[in-house]
């Protein structure tokens, strides 16, 4: 399991297994980012999750931090930072009203610098870790691109994750590092992202830009051939369609709020694994979506709630989770649900919403229930 929370597996090294595991369960269900190849989770937790966790505060990624771990300092520390004399290569600097980013000693590897007043990375910071660093948390500070000075963050050829979101940064900051994994820049105002910064990056499976103001020219082809990605958040953003070149490896894509009116023929082709696809709240409507369009097999939840659909698009008997809800439909086309209906011939629906459209439970065809024969939760409203 992946999942935001569970992410510090480096914890392992000094945490009693059982309390690790404790941790890992009890906390990973909320923030779960779905990526389904290494997560097999009941399929309604995509959703779910989401409302859980805009309540709990999505990415409080530190909460669990265990105070009783830090212990005395080791010797080679920033005086301002605690570093664990059993877990020598983190250097802990969150949390404390800093407003610069100390001095990083040789040897660290693992470094928190979130929730500070931090507006500025001085150069020379990283002098001394620039190959070795691999994580670097910066979530919740003032930073902006003007003072992240040349020979910081350009530096860093080692670095496995980077977490900046919620700063105030206009373009995407991105490490020289072919290791990294996972990169998340949500809640800053990134309006561009620099073309190739993510090229050859091949071990990048998730990457997280939520709540920006991103457009789909900006992400042009920036995430081509990074084969392991899986997810991509993009919701709330300013896409007026799908970013182009996206890798054949995506499972998942977020693109909720935004402007996006259509989907083209081919998005979706070269998407084989796609299986979760949210474009909630956009601008869809039916002439936005030719046919066949989203008659693809691999799709497993598709949320289309929120836009401007006339009719229900034609999907594939595969699907199991349609969610319709809050658009302008007013007939119930089950031949784009099942083209056929036989003993082998049925959709694999379990999930439909229809509530919010001009329909109610008396324009369900009398003979959709040979199609629809797995769905348990048809809702009008
Ligand atoms: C950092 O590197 C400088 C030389 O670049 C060296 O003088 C200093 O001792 C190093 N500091 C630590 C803590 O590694
Ligand atoms: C990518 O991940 C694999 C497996 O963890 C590792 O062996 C490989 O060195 C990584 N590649 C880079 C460029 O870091
Ligand atoms: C979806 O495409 C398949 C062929 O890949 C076709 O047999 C099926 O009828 C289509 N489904 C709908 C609802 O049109
Ligand atoms: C579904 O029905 C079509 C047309 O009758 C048929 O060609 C196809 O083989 C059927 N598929 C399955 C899985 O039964
Ligand atoms: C809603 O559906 C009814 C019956 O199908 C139809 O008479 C009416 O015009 C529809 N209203 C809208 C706003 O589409």
């Amino acid at each position: 399991m992946k999942c935001s929370r569970c992410g510090r597996q480096t914890f392992a090294d000094f945490l009693p297994v059982s309390l690790y595991i404790f941790l890992f369960v009890s906390i990973s269900p909320t923030v779960c980012f779905p990526l389904p190849s290494t997560v097999m989770f009941p399929l309604r937790v995509p959703i779910f999750a989401v409302l859980v966790s805009l309540t709990v505060g999505q990415y409080d990624d530190y909460d669990y931090q265990p105070a009783s771990q830090y212990g005395p300092s080791s010797a080679n520390c920033a005086q301002e930072c605690e570093c664990p004399i059993n877990f020598p290569t983190a250097m802990y600097c969150d949390s404390r009203n800093l407003k610069f980013v100390p001095i990083v000693p040789s040897g660290i590897k693992y470094l928190y610098l979130q929730n500070n007043l931090i507006e500025e990375i001085k150069a020379g910071v990283f002098d001394n870790v620039t190959a070795e660093l691999r994580w670097l948390v910066l979530d919740h500070n003032q930073i902006t691109n003007e003072k992240v000075a040349k020979g910081t963050i350009d530096k860093l050829t080692g670095l496995h994750k980077i977490l900046f979101s919620f700063n105030k940064l206009t373009e995407a900051v991105i490490p020289p590092s072919k290791s990294l994994d996972e990169l998340k820049m949500m809640n800053n105002q990134l309006s561009k992202f620099p073309a190739g910064s993510l090229a050859g990056m091949q071990n990048l499976t998730s990457v997280h830009l939520q709540n920006n103001e991103l457009t789909s020219k900006a992400l042009n082809g920036v995430f081509k051939g990074l084969n392991k990605l899986v997810a991509i958040d993009l919701t709330n953003n300013k896409l007026k369609k799908l970013p182009s070149g996206m890798p054949s490896s995506l499972e998942t894509f977020y693109g909720d709020h935004n402007d996006i009116s259509s989907i083209a023929a081919g998005d979706l082709k070269e998407l084989p694994k796609l299986a979760y696809l949210r474009l909630a709240y956009n601008q869809m409507a039916d002439a936005g979506i030719p046919a066949g369009v989203l008659n693809v097999t691999s799709l497993i939840e598709l949320d289309l709630s929120y836009n401007k659909l006339q009719s229900i698009p034609e999907i594939n008997e595969q699907l199991e989770h349609l969610y319709l809800q809050v658009n302008q439909i007013n007939k119930f086309n089950l031949e784009n649900i099942c083209k056929f209906s036989g003993p082998l011939n049925y959709s694999r629906l379990k999930t439909l919403r229809l509530d919010g459209n001009n329909l109610t439970h008396a324009d369900l065809p009398h003979d959709s229930s040979n199609c629809l024969r797995q769905a348990s939760d048809i809702i009008f409203d």
